[in-house]
Formats: C-alpha cells, sequence, structure tokens
C-alpha cells in the first residue's frame, strides 16, 4: 500500500488547531508530525510515494454524517439518492463515513430487514457506512432482536411519535424498548413529535382547503415538538436509557434537552443545515407549490419566532451537540407532486449529504462558531456518539485516514446547473454562495476526490460495525 504525506497544512481537531504534517500508511494514519520532519535522518517528504501540499489550507477529519436515508422507503415512493449515488454525492462534499438507516415497517421482521439494507449498500457505496434500526410499532420480536442488532454493529435505534400506522410506537412500547436500551447499553433516537395533534391539525387543514406546503409547517407546530421531547426525556429518565434527539428544530424542544442535561441525564440532540439557514416564511411559503422542496419533519421553523439563530447558539453552548443533514432526497417530478392539492401527500425530506460541511464552515465565516467547533459538531461528535471514535472523527496514529484538504481561499456555488452530484432534479440550497471549497478527499488512505474529479469508486467503502456510544457521562 502507498505512503502519502499531507504537507503544510493547518490540521485542525476538536480540541485545537497546529501546522503539521500527516504521514499515511495505507489506509491509515501513521503520525502526525511537526512540519518538514525528518525521521531517522529521513527526509519523510522524499520517502513517500504521494506528497500532498496543503499548505494555506485545513486540513480536517473526514465528515461523518449520521443521519441519511439513502433509498428510502417513505411517503408512497423512495428517497431518490441509491447507497452509490448518495454516498459518492457525500464524497465530493468531504463527508467519508454515513450511518444510515435500517427501516423495518410494522409488518416486517428487523434482523430481516437488516440484511435488506446490508445488501442494499454492499458494493455499492463510495465511502465507509454505518447502519441505525429504525423500529416501528415495537413489539417483543423488536426487543429481542435489539441484542442480535447490537452484536452487529448496529448500537442506536430510532423510534418515533409521529407517522401513526407507519412507524409510530406509544408511550408504552417507547418504555419498553428503552428499558432494553439501558440493559444493553444502546442509544436511543428520538422522531420527537406529538403524531397525534399533528394528525388532527392535518386533517382539518386539508378538510378546510388549506393544502398548500407552507400548511406543512403549520400543522406541525413548535408545541408539538417541544411536547414529545419532554414526554421522550422523561421515559429516558424514568427508565435511564440514553436519548438522542434527531432533528431538533424548535428552540423551546432546545430548551428541553438542555434541561434535561442539566440535571445531568444523558440526553442530546441534533440539529440539521435547514433548521440553522431556512424557514417556514421564506422557503415552505414560497409561491405555488414551490415550498414542497423544502417540505421535511420536523418542519422548517418560523424566523420571527428567532429559532435560527437560537440553534447557531445552542451549537455554540452544547445545547446541541452535533449536525447531521437527515438526508431524505426526492425529486420535485411525480415524487414531490404527489402533494399537489393536498400537502400531507408530500414524501417528507430534504437532501443536503454533498453540502454539510461548506453549509457548516459558513458558521465560521460569520463567527457562528470556531474552526475546532466546526470539526467538533461535523466529525469529531457523530463520530463519538455512535461508536466510532478513533477509527473516525479525528487525525491521530491509528486512525482511519479519512481526511479532508479544505480551501478556505475557494469558493463553491450551490444547487446551479449540474454543481451537485445528489440525485434530485433540484436543490434546497440553490443560490447558496460557499466561502470555502473542499479540494481534496481521502477515504482510508486512497483520494477519492481530487481537484473536481472524481477518483473513488462504488465498492469501496466499506461496512463499519460500531461500537457503543463513546459520548455517555
Ligand atoms: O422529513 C424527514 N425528516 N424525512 C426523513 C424521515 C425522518 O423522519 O427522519
Ligand atoms: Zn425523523
Ligand atoms: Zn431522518
Ligand atoms: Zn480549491
Amino acid at each position: 500500500m502507498a505512503t502519502t504525506l499531507i504537507t503544510g497544512g493547518l490540521v485542525v481537531g476538536a480540541t485545537g488547531s497546529a501546522k503539521m504534517d500527516v504521514l499515511i500508511d495505507g489506509g491509515t494514519i501513521a503520525a502526525v508530525l511537526a512540519p518538514g520532519s525528518t525521521v531517522l535522518g529521513h527526509d519523510l517528504a522524499a520517502s513517500v510515494d504521494v506528497v500532498i501540499d496543503a499548505s494555506g489550507k485545513y486540513v480536517v477529519p473526514g465528515g461523518v454524517d449520521a443521519h441519511t436515508h439513502m433509498e428510502m422507503p417513505f411517503g408512497g415512493t423512495f428517497a431518490s439518492d441509491t447507497f452509490e449515488t448518495g454516498t459518492t454525492a457525500a464524497a465530493w462534499g468531504g463527508t467519508t463515513t454515513i450511518v444510515d438507516f435500517v427501516v423495518q415497517y410494522p409488518d416486517q421482521r428487523p434482523l430481516e430487514q437488516y440484511q435488506v439494507w446490508q445488501d442494499k449498500a454492499a458494493g455499492n457505496c463510495a465511502i465507509d457506512y454505518g447502519f441505525h434500526q429504525i423500529l416501528s410499532d415495537v413489539q417483543d420480536d423488536s426487543l429481542k432482536a435489539m441484542d442480535e442488532l447490537i452484536a452487529e454493529g448496529v448500537t442506536s435505534f430510532k423510534l418515533f411519535m409521529a407517522y401513526k400506522g407507519v412507524f409510530l410506537s406509544d408511550d408504552g412500547q417507547i418504555l419498553r424498548a428503552f428499558q432494553k436500551g439501558s440493559e444493553n447499553g444502546a442509544l436511543m433516537m428520538m422522531h420527537a413529535e406529538n403524531g397525534a395533534m399533528i394528525d388532527v391539525l392535518v386533517q382539518q387543514a386539508v378538510s378546510a382547503g388549506n393544502t398548500s406546503p407552507y400548511y406543512h409547517g403549520l400543522t406541525r407546530p413548535w408545541q408539538a415538538e417541544e411536547e414529545a421531547t419532554h414526554r421522550a426525556i422523561m421515559i429516558a429518565d424514568l427508565t435511564g436509557a440514553p436519548l438522542y434527539v434527531v432533528h431538533v428544530s424548535a428552540k423551546q424542544a432546545v430548551a428541553q434537552i438542555a434541561a434535561a442535561r442539566d440535571r445531568g441525564l444523558n440526553v442530546f440532540g441534533e440539529t440539521c443545515p435547514q433548521y440553522l439557514y431556512l424557514s417556514l416564511e421564506e422557503q415552505l411559503g414560497a409561491p405555488g407549490f414551490e415550498g414542497a422542496k423544502w417540505v421535511c419533519s420536523t418542519p422548517l421553523r418560523s424566523r420571527a419566532e428567532g429559532h435560527q439563530s437560537h440553534m447557531w447558539q445552542s451549537l455554540r453552548t452544547n445545547d446541541i451537540q452535533m449536525v447531521s443533514t437527515d438526508h431524505c432526497p426526492f425529486c420535485m417530478k411525480d415524487q414531490k407532486e404527489m402533494g399537489i392539492g393536498d400537502f400531507s401527500k408530500i414524501p417528507n425530506g430534504i437532501g443536503s449529504v454533498e453540502h454539510r460541511m461548506d453549509l457548516m464552515y459558513q458558521g465560521v465565516v460569520s463567527g457562528e462558531i470556531t474552526l475546532e467547533r466546526w470539526v467538533e459538531i461535523t466529525s469529531t461528535t457523530p463520530a463519538r456518539m455512535f461508536g466510532l471514535y478513533g477509527r473516525k472523527g479525528v487525525i491521530q496514529p491509528g486512525a482511519d485516514a479519512d481526511v479532508v484538504i479544505y480551501d478556505p481561499k475557494g469558493h463553491t456555488s450551490i444547487g446551479l446547473g449540474k454543481t451537485h452530484h445528489m440525485n434530485m432534479d433540484y436543490s434546497a440550497w440553490e443560490g447558496f454562495e460557499i466561502d470555502g471549497h473542499v479540494d481534496t478527499v481521502l477515504s482510508r488512505g486512497s483520494v477519492i476526490v481530487d481537484d473536481g474529479a472524481f477518483l473513488g469508486r462504488a465498492g469501496h467503502g466499506q461496512y463499519v460495525k460500531r461500537g457503543l456510544s463513546q459520548y455517555l457521562s
């Protein structure tokens, strides 16, 4: 296997940055050394196979996107990115690991579904991948399966408080699953929205003829998110299970998480770029059916109410620990269009897997977060949260050589023409101008993106068997 030396860059980690050279041996980081180091009298740059000059650039651990839904069967269709297109797009954007969701619907067996997802992903991924498992309508069978799935490296399970008849588990079912999580160390993930309240509001809106995408936002109010977040926290407290609340968008839900953390509970929150940048008024409220592009759940929140700016603050204070995309793309044509005349039939989801590192870097540019916090919330914490740390999320000897060389002087225009690689006929981020640019991406020592060219291949990506969360106190 080849040896590579990345020279002259600023190596950025969650706890600090320094000008260092990074020596890679095969697929692994061998050493992080003072610039220009010699080893036993040998000039390293002259002894390695490949030298990559990263002068003036940041050298960061590859992004870990812990919430994606490639080819997910949902809303009467399938998320439009396959494991191949979605992981390729991720690579373009500096993400070198995804954790996707195995889906078990009520009439399905969890372990069989796990095998179905392994088969879908095998040989098709451009970057490494792991799995969480969605458990719908929790039964005895699902509880048993949790132990076996942990042995397979699926150490986190997502339950739903919304989508009755599709995903929803009632509070008793959630309690039982959390008891199991408390016993076997699994991290319990929650889609925290009060589905019963939402179902009534949706039915009332549609019967009143309020059918445009804007009403998707109005019928999933922050009260439904705050209430469900609180309820999930109470069940976590009662059972002792660690809780990770996915796609947090409401500032009131953040307050619930912060209060739980202040009480010493292992309760964590994830947000997504859409909740930091986009809003109910500007995107969901776009003219005609345009707002369908941004229909996702939890929904985009009102900017007038200040959710977006509060979310940036929460990232600074660690009330929210990390940023994933919840990448769940659907095309407008034939997919989002299923909801013309009835917003409740618009498949829920936004595609962003390619843009997370760039979008979050804008927080560094604008002074919302530090350079180190950028790496922490996009790579290091996701790795620790989901039992990947050491191999992923850090540049240190022994870690997988998943490395991004990021050019702060570069520029990226998102979503205009063919500038993105996600399998979508639009971009939720069209028109965003990004300061910064992903120049080079290495996955386990192989250069998979360089200077505007994709050099990776489907099948390079390997399944990563995850351990238990490394983030618990
Ligand atoms: O709208 C969303 N978030 N779609 C993906 C499924 C989920 O609830 O995460
Ligand atoms: Zn969800
Ligand atoms: Zn999701
Ligand atoms: Zn560049």
